[in-house]
C-alpha cells in the first residue's frame, strides 16, 4: 500500500500511535501534543529499515569540498528512506533540491537534517573558540553563535556541530583551539551562551540552528594530549570538571550532543552505557538527539570493545547513541542485530523518536523548506553588521600578556618594522574550522597596520621550514625602524583535530629570527598567533611587550592593529595558562594542594620541577590593560542558609577608559579531602572611564561549592572567597559560611555547572 505521506505527516492521527514518546525535559526540547502525535504516527508507519534509515547520517561532501558527494547513489538512498541526515553540505539552493527528493520521492516524505561544523562563523569568521573564551564575555560568544546561525540557516543548514565544550588542560592536544580552555566554570558559561546563540529560546524561531555539545564526556582529558587517546579519570574529576559544561548544556536545552571518540577509564564512550544512557539520559533527563562522532561506532571494533559490526551497533544503541555519523554500522548491521536480539527494537524506536523530535522542533514537518533562502543568502553572508560584530569579538579576545615600560600602545608617528610570515597570513586568521570562510575576506595585521602607521614588512622566516634566508632583510627592516613587531607562533594547521604536538615551542626557525632581532637593540613587541598556548619562556625573554592574539577571524588585522596603536585597550584573559615548557603539562590552576606545596627554595622537597620555575609563565585569568584597576571594600553578606552575596568595588585608577575582568574564586574545604586551591565561580567584564568606580556583586548558592562523593554533597563550614584580576593576582579575600552539610538530589546542577548571578552597582 502506498501511504499518503502528506496526510500522515500533517494529520498525525491517521494511524494508531503505538510507540511511546518520552516526555521531554528542558524548554528547548518541549514538543506540542500535535507534534508528539505526528511522531508516534510516523513511528507506527515505519518499517524497521526506514527507522534505521533515520539513524543514518552520511557525508554529502567533505569539509573542504562541500556537497561533493551528492551523487545519484546518495539520492537513491534518500528515496529509499535509508538516510536521515547529511553532513558537510551547504547552500540554500542545493539543499532545497536535496530536501525535495526526501519529501517528494521517499515513501514517508520525512525531511532530512542538514549539518555542518559551523564552529566560529559560517562565512563571516569570528575568533577561534579558545580566543572567544579569552574575551571572558559570554555575550561575545552568544553574538558570534547567533550570527553564525543566521548565516548557516539562510544557507539551508539545520544543525551545527558546535560548541565543543571539552575541558583541556594539556596544550599539546591540538583541539584546545576548539574549546574554552581549562576551567569548567568558564567553559560552562561560554557553552550556554553559544547554545543560546545558535538555538535561541526555541529552535523553531527563524534563523536558528540546532547546537551540538561535543564531545561528551572526557575527550579533552586524552592522556598526554594525544588526540583520540584514552582518558583515565576519577569519578570526582569527571563530574566536577569534565562533565560540568555538558550538564550545563543539557540543562540549557542543547538540541543535540555528540559522543567522544576516546575511551573513558577503559570504556569507549560511543558504547558507554553508564555514561551516555546512565548519566546523560537517566540522571540528567536529556532527551535530545545524540550523534556519534565520525565513524566512531565502527571504531568500537578497533577499540576492542566489539568483535563484529553488529556488536558495535548494539553497543552504541544500548548506550543510546541515536545517529551514526558516517560509519554505516547502523545502516548495514543494526537490522541483523535486532533480529538476533529483539530487546533492541524498543531502543530503535526511542532513538528514531528523538531524531524525529529534533526535526519537529525545527519545524521541518510543517515546512521542510523553511531553512535556506537563496535571496537572503546573497545579502546576509558577510553583511556589514556581521563584520562589525566579528571585529568587536576579535578586539575583545586579545590578551596583553606583558607590557614592561609601557611599550604599548605604540605612539603615533613611529616607524614600525613588522616581521614574521604570520603577520600577513590571511589563511591562518580563519583558524582550523572555517566553514565557508574565505581568506580573501580577511584583513591581515600587515594590511591593517599599514593603514595606521609607516610599516616596513619583512617575513623573516615562515613557521614551518628551517629556512633562515629571510633573516638579514628582517634585521635590516628593524634597524631602520623605531620599534619592531614580530608575529610569532604556529600557523592554523598546527592546531585542530589530529594536530597534537609533543613539542610546543616555536616551530621552524622563529627562534633564530628572534635572536637576530634582539641583537638590533630595538624595542620588540611579540604578537603571538596560535591555536594553543605555546611554551615560550625562553623565546620571550627580554621582550618587553607580548600580545596573545590567537586566530581572530576575518577582522584579525583591524583588531590587533587597534590594540597595538591604542585605539582599543586590551582586556582579554587567558582561558588556559601558558606553560613555561611542555614538560609541565598537564597544568591547571585549580589543582589540589599537596602535602608539600611547591616551594621556591630548592632545598625544600616540594611538588615542583627542579629545572623550571613554579607554575605557568602566564596563569589562567591573566591579562593586562592600558589602564590600572584598584579593588576595595570586599564584603560578604549572608542571604539565608544557601544564598550568599559577595560584593567588591573596582575603580579605574589609570589614564584611559578600559575594561577589567573581575574574577571571583572560591576555596571550599571538605573534611577528609584535598580540594582545589581555588576554583573560578564568577566573573564580570566591566567598562570603566578613568576615575570611575563600580560595585560588582556576585550572588552565589551553596550548591556551587558542591563536591562529588558518590553524589553531590556540600560540606558545612567556611568558604574562602578571593577576588582579583587573575587566578594568580588575588587582591582581596573574605569568607562566607555554609551552616550545615547537605546532599543534593540526583541529577541536580551543581558546582561549576551552575551560574553565578552578577549585579553591577
Ligand atoms: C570531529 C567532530 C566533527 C566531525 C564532523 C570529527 O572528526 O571530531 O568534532 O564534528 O568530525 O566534521
Amino acid at each position: 500500500m502506498k501511504l499518503d505521506r502528506r496526510s500522515l505527516i500533517a494529520a498525525g492521527t491517521l494511524l494508531a500511535a503505538t510507540a511511546r514518546f518520552p516526555a521531554l525535559a528542558a524548554p528547548a526540547q518541549k514538543l506540542s501534543s500535535a507534534q508528539r502525535n505526528r511522531i508516534d504516527t510516523l513511528l507506527a508507519a515505519m518499517t524497521l529499515d526506514e527507522k534505521i534509515g533515520q539513524m543514518v547520517q552520511i557525508a554529502g561532501g567533505r569539509q573542504i569540498a562541500l556537497n561533493s558527494r551528492l551523487d545519484e547513489a546518495a539520492l537513491d538512498k534518500v528515496r529509499a528512506g535509508r538516510v536521515g541526515s547529511f553532513l558537510h553540505v551547504a547552500g540554500a539552493q542545493p539543499l532545497q533540491a536535496l530536501q525535495r527528493v526526501a519529501v517528494e520521492e521517499s515513501r514517508l516524505g520525512i525531511p532530512l537534517l542538514f549539518a555542518m561544523d559551523v564552529v566560529h562563523g559560517y562565512r563571516t569568521i569570528f575568533p577561534v573558540p579558545l580566543a572567544m573564551a579569552a574575551s571572558f564575555d559570554p555575550d561575545v560568544a552568544h553574538q558570534a553563535a547567533r550570527i553564525a546561525a543566521v548565516e548557516a540557516s539562510v544557507s539551508g543548514l539545520h544543525w551545527t556541530f558546535a560548541p565543543m565544550i571539552d575541558i583541556a588542560r594539556d596544550a599539546r592536544w591540538g583541539r584546545v583551539v576548539e574549546g574554552a580552555g581549562e576551567d569548567p566554570y568558564l567553559g560552562a558559561r561560554i557553552a550556554v551562551a553559544q547554545i543560546e546563540g545558535f538555538q535561541t529560546a526555541d529552535p523553531a524561531n527563524p534563523d536558528t540552528v540546532l547546537a551540538c555539545a561535543k564531545h561528551m564526556g572526557a575527550y579533552g582529558a586524552a592522556i598526554g594530549g594525544r588526540d583520540y587517546d584514552s582518558a583515565e579519570l576519577s569519578e570526582r574529576t569527571l563530574r566536577e570538571t569534565y562533565l560540568a559544561p555538558f550538564h550545563a548544556a543539557s540543562h540549557a536545552g542543547v538540541g543535540t550532543m555528540m559522543t567522544a571518540f576516546n575511551d573513558l577509564s577503559g570504556v569507549p564512550t560511543t558504547g558507554n552505557e553508564a555514561l551516555v544512557r546512565g548519566i546523560l539520559r537517566e540522571e540528567w533527563d536529556y532527551q535530545g538527539l545524540v550523534v556519534s562522532d565520525w565513524n566512531a561506532i565502527k571504531e568500537l571494533i578497533a577499540h576492542g570493545a566489539a568483535a563484529t559490526p553488529a556488536q558495535a551497533a548494539a553497543l552504541a544503541l544500548r548506550a543510546s547513541v541515536d545517529m551514526d555519523m558516517t560509519s554505516n554500522t547502523y545502516a548495514d548491521h543494526l537490522a541483523p542485530a535486532v533480529a538476533a536480539d529483539p530487546s533492541l527494537l524498543p531502543l530503535v524506536d526511542e532513538a528514531v523518536g528523538r531524531i524525529l523530535a529534533a526535526k519537529a522542533r525545527l519545524g521541518l514537518f510543517d515546512d521542510p523548506y523553511r531553512f535556506g533562502d537563496a535571496a537572503r543568502e546573497k545579502t546576509v553572508l558577510q553583511s556589514a553588521d556581521h563584520r562589525a560584530a566579528a571585529r568587536r569579538a576579535a578586539e575583545r579576545s586579545i590578551v596583553l600578556l606583558r607590557n614592561e615600560g609601557a611599550t604599548l600602545p605604540i605612539r603615533s608617528g613611529r616607524t614600525i618594522a613588522l616581521i614574521g610570515a604570520l603577520a600577513d597570513d590571511a589563511n591562518s586568521t580563519l583558524g582550523s574550522w572555517r566553514a565557508r570562510g574565505n581568506k580573501d575576506e580577511s584583513i591581515t595585521l600587515r594590511q591593517a597596520l599599514a593603514e595606521r602607521a609607516t610599516v616596513r614588512f619583512a617575513p623573516g622566516v615562515d613557521t614551518r621550514s628551517g629556512d633562515t634566508a629571510g633573516i638579514p632583510a628582517a634585521v635590516a627592516a628593524a634597524e631602520q625602524a623605531d620599534i619592531t613587531i614580530i608575529a610569532l607562533g604556529e600557523d592554523y594547521d598546527y592546531s585542530g583535530e589530529a594536530r597534537s604536538r609533543s613539542d610546543i615551542t616555536l616551530p621552524g626557525a622563529q627562534l633564530a629570527l628572534i635572536e637576530a632581532l634582539r641583537a638590533t637593540g630595538k624595542p620588540i613587541v611579540a604578537v603571538l598567533m596560535n591555536g594553543r598556548p605555546l611554551a615560550l619562556e625562553s623565546a620571550l625573554e627580554g621582550i618587553p611587550a607580548v600580545l596573545e592574539t590567537w586566530f581572530l577571524g576575518n577582522e584579525s588585522g583591524h583588531a590587533i592593529a587597534d590594540v597595538l596603536m591604542g585605539r582599543v585597550s586590551p582586556a582579554g584573559r587567558l582561558p588556559m595558562g601558558i606553560p613555561r615548557n611542555g614538560g609541565q603539562l598537564p597544568l591547571f590552576y585549580a589543582h589540589p594542594p599537596t602535602g608539600r606545596p611547591a616551594n621556591p627554595d630548592l632545598a625544600v622537597d616540594s611538588a615542583r620541577y627542579r629545572d623550571a620555575d613554579i607554575g605557568p609563565l602566564f596563569p589562567f585569568g591573566h591579562g593586562l590593560s592600558y589602564s590600572r584597576f584598584d579593588y576595595s571594600d570586599l564584603r560578604a553578606e549572608g542571604q539565608g542558609a544557601k544564598n550568599h552575596m559577595v560584593a567588591v568595588t573596582v575603580t579605574n585608577s589609570g589614564p584611559v577608559a578600559a575594561d577589567e575582568v573581575v574574577q571571583l574564586y572560591i576555596r571550599a574545604p571538605v573534611p577528609g579531602l584535598a580540594r582545589p586551591v581555588r576554583e573560578l565561580r564568577g566573573f564580570a567584564r566591566i567598562t570603566l572611564a578613568p576615575g570611575e568606580s563600580r560595585r560588582v556583586g556576585f550572588a552565589l548558592s551553596s550548591d556551587q561549592f558542591a563536591y562529588w562523593d558518590d553524589g553531590w554533597k556540600v560540606a558545612a563550614g567556611p568558604v574562602e572567597c578571593m577576588v582579583g584580576a587573575s587566578s594568580d593576582d588575588i587582591r582581596l579575600t573574605t569568607a562566607i559560611a555554609v551552616p550545615s552539610a547537605y546532599d543534593l538530589a540526583a541529577g541536580a546542577l551543581a558546582g561549576a555547572a551552575l551560574a553565578t548571578q552578577v549585579t553591577l552597582g
